[in-house]
Parts: C-alpha cells; sequence; structure tokens
C-alpha cells in the first residue's frame, strides 16, 4: 500500500472511532439526563412472564407497585418493558402523548387476524378506520338493533334451557352469544349459508390464536391460518355479492364499502375483511368474559340478585308481562343494572393491561423509556387501589353512584384506541340480563371458585351451570333447579 493509501486508511479509523465516541456521547449525555425506571428485570429471556401468566395479577402488579412506585421496568415475552401504575402515566401513554407510543402485538397474533386492522396502525390509516368503526357502533345505529339482539338473547337463553339437566359452560355460550351480536352490527342481516361458513372457520382461527405458533400440518395454528385464508374468500363473495345487489349497506359492513380515501379511493377487499375479522375477535371474547363474571357475581349473592330482578320485573310487568318488545328508553332506564356492569368491569379487569411500543426514547418524570421497549399500562391496579375504589375487593355497585376520579375506570381503554364497542357491549348485556332474570333462573355446579385465562380471566371452568325456564307467574325461587 503507498503512501497515500495509509493516509485514507488513518483518516477512516479516525472517522470511525469519532462517530463510535459521538454516539456513546450522545447516548451517555440522555441518559445522564433520565435514568431507567426502578424495577427488575427477572430471568433471562423470561423475565417476569411466567409471574405474569401464573400469578394472581392482583397480587403480582400490587407487590410490584409497592417496591417499586408508578413507573418500573420488568421483561415480558423476551421484551424489556416498562409497566406505568398511575393514573397519570397511563394518561400520558394513552391520551396525551399517545403519538410517542404505538400499539404492538407479536406477530402470529397480527397474522392470524391480518395486517390491516385498525388496532394495528397509528396515524391517518388508523383515524380514518376508526371513524368508520366508531360511526357504525355509536348509539343510533345501535339503538336500531334492540329488537334484533333481543330474539338472539331469547333464543339464546331457551337454548340453555331445553333441558334443566343438562350442565353448561357459560363462557362458551355466552361467546356464541357475542358472536351473533357481532355479525348482526357488522353485517345487518346476514343469509345462514355465509354465516355458517363464517361461523365455522372463525371458529378454527379463534382456537389457533390461542394456541402455540407452530405452522406445521395438523397443529391448530396451521389449521388457523388456512381457515384465514378460507374467511378472506367467504367475505370477498360477500362484498361482491353486496356490490351486485346495489343497495345502501347498513352496518359496519356498508360503511367500510362505502368509504373513499381523500383521493377517491375505496378500502380493498382485504382491509375490508382484515378490519371486520379484527372487530369480531375485539368484541367477542370480552362481552362473553364479562358476561360470564355478571352471572357469577349475581348468583353468589343473593341480595344483589333480588335489587337487580326487581328493577326488570318492573319494566317486565310495564311491558304486559314481557309481550311486548323491549325499548332503546327502558335499557337506558335500568340504572342499578348499569352499576352492577361498571362493577363487574372493574372487579373482574378482564383487560388486565394492554402494550404499546416506544417509538423514540421518551421522558417521564426523569425516568426514560427507551425506544423500541414496550409499554404497559396497568388498569387492573387502578381498578383495585383502595385509593381510588375503597375497599376494592367487596363488590359494591354502590360506589358508582358517584362517578370516580377521572382516568381511574378504564375497562374500555382510554385515547385514541379505547374501545369503540362500549356501548354495543353494554347493550347486550343490558337485554340479556333483562330476559335471564325475568324468564329464567340458574345455578351454577361444582367448585366455585377459582380464574381460568382464556386468555381473559374468566370463572374456573367458564362457569358451568344448569339453567331452566320459569313457567309464567311461577314463584320458583333461585337456586332450586326442577
Ligand atoms: C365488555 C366488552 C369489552 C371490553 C371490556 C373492551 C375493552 C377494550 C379495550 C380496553 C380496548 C383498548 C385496547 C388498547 O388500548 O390497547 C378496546 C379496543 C377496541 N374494542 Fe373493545 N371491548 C369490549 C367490547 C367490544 C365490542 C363489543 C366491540 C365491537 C363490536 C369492540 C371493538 C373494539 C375495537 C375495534 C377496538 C380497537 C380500537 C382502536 O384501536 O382504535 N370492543 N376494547
Amino acid at each position: 500500500m503507498d503512501m497515500g493509501g495509509v493516509v485514507l486508511l488513518l483518516y477512516l479509523l479516525l472517522f470511525l472511532l469519532s462517530c463510535i465516541f459521538f454516539r456513546k456521547h450522545k447516548r451517555k449525555s440522555h441518559q445522564q439526563k433520565a435514568k431507567l425506571p426502578p424495577g427488575s428485570m427477572g430471568w433471562p429471556y423470561i423475565g417476569d412472564t411466567l409471574q405474569l401468566y401464573t400469578k394472581n395479577p392482583n397480587v403480582f402488579f400490587a407487590a410490584k407497585q409497592k417496591r417499586y412506585g408508578e413507573i418500573l421496568k420488568s421483561h415480558i415475552l423476551g421484551c424489556p418493558c416498562v409497566m406505568v401504575a398511575s393514573p397519570e402515566a397511563i394518561r400520558f401513554v394513552l391520551v396525551t402523548q399517545a403519538h410517542l407510543f404505538k400499539p404492538t402485538y407479536p406477530k402470529s397474533k397480527e397474522q392470524m387476524i391480518g395486517s390491516s386492522a385498525l388496532f394495528f396502525h397509528q396515524g391517518d390509516y388508523h383515524t380514518r378506520l376508526r371513524k368508520l368503526v366508531q360511526g357504525s357502533l355509536s348509539l343510533d345505529p345501535i339503538r336500531k338493533l334492540i329488537s334484533n339482539i333481543e330474539a338472539l338473547a331469547v333464543s339464546t337463553l331457551e337454548s340453555w334451557a331445553a333441558d334443566a339437566h343438562v350442565v353448561v359452560n357459560t363462557f362458551h355460550e355466552m361467546k356464541k352469544f357475542s358472536f351473533e351480536v357481532g355479525i348482526l352490527a357488522i353485517f345487518g342481516s346476514l343469509d345462514e349459508y355465509h354465516k355458517e361458513k363464517l361461523k365455522k372457520n372463525y371458529i378454527m382461527v379463534d382456537k389457533g390464536y390461542n394456541s402455540f405458533p407452530i405452522n406445521i400440518p395438523g397443529t391448530p395454528y396451521y389449521k388457523a391460518v388456512l381457515a384465514r385464508k378460507r374467511l378472506n374468500q367467504i367475505l370477498s363473495e360477500i362484498i361482491s355479492e353486496r356490490k351486485e345487489r346495489r343497495v345502501v349497506e347498513k352496518g359496519l359492513l356498508g360503511c367500510l364499502m362505502n368509504s373513499k380515501d381523500k383521493e377517491g379511493n375505496n378500502l380493498t377487499d382485504n382491509q375490508i375483511a382484515d378490519n371486520i375479522i379484527g372487530v369480531l375477535f375485539a368484541a367477542q371474547d370480552t362481552t362473553a368474559s364479562v358476561l360470564t363474571w355478571i352471572l357469577k357475581y349475581l348468583h353468589d349473592d343473593p341480595k344483589l340478585l333480588e335489587t337487580v330482578k326487581a328493577e326488570h320485573k318492573a319494566i317486565y310487568e310495564s311491558n304486559v308481562e314481557g309481550k311486548k318488545p323491549l325499548t332503546w328508553a327502558q335499557t337506558r332506564s335500568m340504572v342499578y343494572t348499569h352499576k352492577v356492569i361498571l362493577e363487574s368491569l372493574r372487579m373482574a379487569s378482564i383487560i388486565s393491561f394492554t402494550f404499546r411500543e416506544a417509538v423514540a426514547d421518551v421522558e417521564y418524570k426523569g425516568y426514560l423509556i427507551p425506544k423500541g421497549w414496550k409499554v404497559m399500562p396497568l388498569f387492573r391496579n387502578i381498578h383495585h387501589d383502595p385509593g381510588f375504589f375503597p375497599d376494592p375487593q367487596k363488590f359494591d355497585p354502590s360506589r358508582f353512584e358517584v362517578s370516580p376520579k377521572p382516568n381511574t375506570f378504564m375497562p374500555f381503554g382510554n385515547g385514541v384506541h379505547a374501545c369503540p364497542g362500549n356501548e354495543l357491549a353494554k347493550l347486550e348485556m343490558f337485554i340479556l340480563i333483562h330476559h335471564l332474570l325475568t324468564k329464567f333462573r340458574w345455578d351454577v355446579v361444582g367448585s366455585q371458585s377459582g380464574i381460568q385465562y382464556c386468555p381473559f380471566p374468566v370463572p374456573h371452568h367458564g362457569l358451568p351451570a344448569k339453567f331452566w325456564k320459569l313457567e309464567s307467574g311461577s314463584q320458583r325461587q333461585h337456586g332450586c333447579p326442577p
């Protein structure tokens, strides 16, 4: 190498060294300003994952919070993460600085639902899709669904009570009900042929979604991937049939089909399919597990049950012994039932936490949340904090006579990704509870304590129960099957 080459090499080396020094220095100066939150990263790779999914979440989170405070570091599912456990910190992540924290899901789950589903996105695409979903699930369109939801609730309850000796898995049955309501809100009316095909394949996707993601023939995950492809075909078929009919479509599907972006482009069939599957996923297990908890809380507390029953009996009688259909105004007048629903959402906190990912280094109260780290707002902690909800383990609907302090009650999340389906979820609960309490009774079978994760917390074994129908005018009391 001649002299010129040596000089060039030296220059290059110098340049590289200065880059390294500069990067290190830059990082150091950032870290000098803000340090990582306190906490323990647990075992390598596994971190706190096992504890998170095996320990009672109340105990696990409360112990961590007590030791480290409102913001702490941990290691979940192979990722470093920061848990935030105060109303203020959660608001920072989900509301005021939401643009710095993007939603994040395991890749396998994103593939299964479809990457165009709104909740995987931030920014313009998310805003556009959210408006469509929110619009189709707002009060005006859902009030038109009452009579259809009523028919679904009655036929569901009749099927459970068809044989009073048969033990029903309450959670599984509630899933069937919330699926049907989801289909109704999405498609309006849907022919039996397409509905059955959707249901069959959706059940396979649902099974695979919660299984270990190994994509080899025979595994539930593999079957789910195939079923997910079939769902796209079925949805494309429905979309082209509806395009041919040329009627203004109602429901979420209609909104998605009619939407145009600034350049006048429609959503593609795949984008529509991903959002429909996404909404079904968001709607089904959540509503079903809360309904299952409500049945358990009512069953376990005869005094509570009598108070709720009295509210529904008055409506039933004003509807000529249930001969007239429920009205929207009546569902809005179920004031005590509403408090029971809110208290069930608080107690069960079925969405204990959610995940975000920092898109840049973010500083919160002098602590650094490094770019790429996961951030977990812990809703359950807030819902079970005696400072916000005195005697938090007590089921007490009367606590909702006064509104909770701002940002302390978040069963439906908060900010730009907060649940657009919350009113529909509550409406289906009001209607199902009304018919259950006025025409049926149930008894829980077997062990009545314990929680199972499916993946949301659900009473053990999905709350096995026997249901039976009251003869009209019957005075038979709760807990006495025929
Ligand atoms: C009791 C029942 C329900 C509960 C507890 C619940 C809870 C939640 C929560 C906590 C979030 C926010 C998640 C996050 O920030 O990461 C959410 C989002 C969402 N929920 Fe619900 N949900 C329920 C029912 C429903 C129903 C019935 C639908 C639709 C028919 C629905 C559709 C959605 C959608 C589409 C999102 C994503 C919104 C977005 O990313 O902009 N949910 N839900």
